[in-house]
Order: structure tokens, then sequence, then C-alpha cells
């Protein structure tokens, strides 16, 4: 069976086609990119490496000729993706895939304030309409990416935060590259909605104890609604676009849409996933 892996010049793609191709024949990998040249090294150890990009879907026709199942990595073009990766799902049924696997978001629903939704729910909905099998791997946030708010929080003594009493069970990227070459490389998932998890839930006042914990000093709590919160990023350098997405982040935790905690990551990889304050630790280390 060959395996294939659009995106894979990204650090989720890298880290999934390194695990992919530790567990397979390389021979029986395709790693696509729109820079197939940054993925030298996988082809040196064997590994297809083809050009694809999905604003032209004849390079994905023809760079998944051949594959069987493919892990579609969503693109970071967020609000004009959709199309990008519907053309993808239909290139990659021309060219004979017959499983795909997609990196999703939790609770792709109309009423998840989440700017990343829509573009998820369509792709969801392009591939559940494919007649292909699918899985839908609803990565949870990158924990990574929460770790400079509690860097922050230290610093400044203020955690300013837009999600209230909402929690969200933030995932290592590392996981997610995990399930997903579980997936690509393990039968019994075909036509699951598995939600990528990190072990728990993670609120403010989680990461306030977290930053007084590490920082060993007194650090406010500071409630602010979406205005007041997009605001303060725009004011602390984030560009518009940025600075809307991560408060719609917020918005989305505190509806509760990110708090689902699943099983999924050790069921997939036979091992727990990493705990968020395990992650902010070690990156205070590094
Ligand atoms: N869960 C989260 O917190 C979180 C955070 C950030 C992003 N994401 C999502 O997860 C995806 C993978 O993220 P990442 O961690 O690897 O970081 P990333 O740097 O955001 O990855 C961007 C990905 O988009 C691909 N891409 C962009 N334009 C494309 C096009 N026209 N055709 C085909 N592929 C295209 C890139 O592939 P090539 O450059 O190899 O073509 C690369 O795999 C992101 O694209 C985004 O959808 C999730």
């Amino acid at each position: 069976m060959m395996i294939g892996i659009t995106g894979a010049s990204g650090p989720l793609g890298r880290a999934t086609a390194e695990l992919v191709l530790q567990a397979v024949d390389p021979r029986d990998v395709v790693l696509t990119s729109r820079r197939p040249e940054a993925l030298a090294d996988f082809a040196a150890r064997g590994a297809r490496t083809r050009h694809a990009d999905f604003d032209d879907a004849q390079t994905v026709r023809t760079a998944l000729a051949g594959v069987d199942r493919l892990l579609l990595i969503s693109t970071d073009a967020i609000g004009s993706r959709l199309d990008q990766q519907q053309a993808a799902v239909s290139a990659a049924a021309e060219a004979g895939v017959s499983h795909i696997a997609y990196t999703s978001v939790p609770a792709p629903v109309p009423a998840n304030p989440a700017l990343v939704v829509a573009d998820h729910a369509g792709t969801e909905q392009a591939l559940r309409e494919s007649g292909l099998r699918w899985t839908m791997l609803r990565n949870n946030l990158y924990a990574h990416l929460q770790v400079s708010v509690v860097e922050r929080a230290i610093a400044s003594g203020r955690l300013v935060t837009n999600s209230g009493s909402g929690a969200a069970a933030y995932v290592t990227r590392e996981d997610c590259a995990a399930a997903a070459a579980a997936v690509l490389t393990r039968d019994g998932f075909e036509n699951r909605v598995l939600d990528i998890t990190g072990p728990e839930a993670v609120s403010a006042l989680d990461l306030l104890r977290l930053a007084r914990g590490i920082g060993g000093r007194d650090v406010e709590l500071v409630d602010a609604d979406d205005h007041a919160f997009a605001l303060g990023l725009k004011e602390a350098g984030l560009p518009e676009p940025f600075s809307e997405l991560v408060t719609s982040f917020g918005a989305s935790t505190r509806g509760g849409f990110l708090a689902h905690v699943s099983g999924a990551v050790a069921e997939l990889t036979g091992r727990d996933p990493k705990r968020f304050e395990d992650v902010v630790r070690a990156a205070g280390k590094s």
C-alpha cells in the first residue's frame, strides 16, 4: 500500500513523514509539497518526493498517482483554503486515492466562533461526499502556541483572557503527528472522527496557577471581552487578522468547543499525550 502526505515540508508534515518512514518501506511513501526540494533529506532515504500545490489541481492529480491512503494537511490560507482543499479532495479521488485522513478542528459546527471552522467544516463535507473513506483528525490547539501566554503573564504580572471559565485540551504537534502516522500505517480508522487532544482541558485559571508557580510571583487574572481582547493584541503588535483569529479561539474556548478530552492519542499511539504543564516547563528549560 502506498502512503501519501501533502504539505510534507511543513512542521506537521515533516514530523508525520518521519514516523511513517520508521514504520514502512520508504519506497511506499509519497511526500508532496509546493517545495519538493525541501524534502531532499526524505528523498535521500528512499521516499518519493513530488510537487503538488492545491492551487493547481493537475499537480495534485499527478503527484498522487499510485497513492492509496493519504494525509491531507489543511493549508495555512485561513479563510480562502476551502476552494483549495475541495479541489485537492477531488484531485485525490481522480488520482485513485481510496482513503483520506484530514487535519480538522474540534467541533466544526456553525455555533463554534473559531474563524477556522467554516474551512474545516466545508472540507469535512467534501470528504464525506467524495465516496472515499475518510478519517477526521480534529486536532485541538497546539500546546506550544500557548506557552507564550504563560510567559507573558509571568513577565507582566497580568494574564489577560477572553476565554472566561472555558478550557481547551491543548495537544502537542508531535502527538498530532504520531496520531496521523498511526492512521496512515495501521488499519481500522476508516470513517472515524477522532478528537486529537491533550490529556486534560486547561482553563485560564490553570494557566494562572502555572504562571504563578513557575514565575514565583503574583499574577493577576484580567477578564476581557472579545473586543477589548482583540484590541489589546493589536496594540501589542499582532497583525489584525491574527489578533482576530486568536480572539476567536478564546471565544471558542469560552463556549466549550475545545474542552473535550479524548483517548484518541493513546488509542492510536499506545502512549498518553503530553501534558500542557510539561510542555511549558520544558520550554522554560530550552
Ligand atoms: N491545531 C493548531 O493549533 C494549528 C496551528 C497552526 C496550524 N494548524 C493547521 O495545521 C496545518 C499544519 O500545520 P503545521 O504545524 O505543519 O504548520 P504550518 O506552517 O502552518 O503548515 C502549513 C502547511 O500548509 C501547506 N500548504 C500551504 N499552502 C498550500 C498549497 N497551496 N497546497 C498544498 N499545501 C499547502 C504547507 O505545505 P508545503 O509548504 O509543503 O507545500 C504546510 O504543510 C496548518 O496548515 C493549519 O491548517 C493547526
